[in-house]
């Protein structure tokens, strides 16, 4: 079930691109080429399914939370344009092509990731404009901006941490913040799109709070021993980086270790609410655990 429905979203989702990012004959048409660049490069759309999903847990009409889900993939993908920068990771591949960077040069790739990172609101504020829903949808926008800092707190701590002794608090912090955020923030945005109860809403924010963990976890351990082909980016230049990270700390068996608990723990805190339907994100917690990509 679970690979069908992220099909199926994804595939919403890529239709939605092809309308929301059209390159026009404009004096800035290399922008736009290089915001699409990365937006079509390709991606697990884990976000969007993750605010779809959310989303129609509570509610059957989820294409509705669409213009949300586009909204945190362009923001995603502005986090992976600056964070491969030389500045920041020095990566040349990522989503199995060459970096924004490395096909469009450094200014662009900065500047498109600016540019993905504001039409994300672009495209919130034109959906707000119909008022439907509204008091729903201020308060995922808020889930949705608070998200945003986060992950660039995230990616800020985890670039000042380089290289120094970090305790499992920092580390924990840095995930938190940097992958946490924006998966948090997608499960509650669609729950909330929806009108999701509080009790479910707490149990979603336990549950999601552990599979953003989980799946930095499994990003670490597959960037220390993945495929390179599978997994379309980089593998070993964390510990060439000085990155800290629950492999570079732990050791691969003991990042797999705590991989295993923290994902057996996510599932279990599902049970809560089980009078709703919750087997795609039962599926999904081990789908992150089990990835290859
Ligand atoms: C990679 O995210 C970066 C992290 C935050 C760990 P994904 O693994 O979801 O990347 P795509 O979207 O599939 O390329
Ligand atoms: C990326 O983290 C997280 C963000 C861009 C917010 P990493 O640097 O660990 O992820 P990869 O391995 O490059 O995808
Ligand atoms: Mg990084
Ligand atoms: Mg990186």
């Amino acid at each position: 079930m679970l690979k069908e429905r992220l099909s199926e979203y994804s595939t919403l989702v890529n239709k939605a691109f092809d309308d929301l990012l059209v390159v026009d004959e404009a004096p800035e048409k290399k922008l736009k080429e290089a915001m699409k660049y990365s937006i079509t490069a390709g991606g697990k759309r884990l976000r969007p399914a993750l605010i779809l999903e959310g989303y129609r847990i509570f509610k059957p009409d989820y294409e509705k939370a669409l213009p949300f889900a586009c909204a945190m993939e362009m923001i995603h993908t502005f986090s992976l344009i600056h964070d491969d920068l030389p500045a920041i990771d020095n990566d040349d591949f990522r989503r199995g092509k060459p970096t924004n960077h490395k096909v469009f040069g450094e200014c662009t790739a900065i500047l498109a990731g600016d540019g993905l990172l504001d039409y994300a609101y672009k495209v919130i504020s034109n959906d707000m404009k119909d008022g439907e829903n509204l008091p729903n949808k201020v308060k995922a926008f808020d889930i949705f901006s608070n998200g945003v800092f986060d992950m660039i707190k995230g990616e800020f701590v985890d670039t000042d941490l380089e290289g120094k002794d970090i305790s499992m608090d920092q580390l924990m912090y840095m995930h938190n913040n940097k992958t946490g955020a924006l998966i948090k923030a997608s499960l509650l945005i669609g729950a909330t799109l929806a009108g999701a109860d509080d009790v479910s809403l707490q149990v979603l924010k336990k549950y999601a709070d552990i599979i953003g963990l989980t799946f930095q976890i499994k990003d670490d351990i597959l960037s220390e021993t993945g495929d390179e082909k599978i997994l379309g980016k980089p593998v070993g230049h964390d510990s060439i980086n000085g990155k800290r990270t629950f492999v570079t700390m732990l050791g691969v068996e003991e990042a797999n270790k705590r991989l295993d608990e923290l994902t057996a723990e996510s599932v279990s805190v599902l049970n809560d609410i089980s009078d709703k339907d919750i087997e795609f994100l039962k599926e999904l917690a081990i789908f992150i655990k089990e990835r290859n990509n």
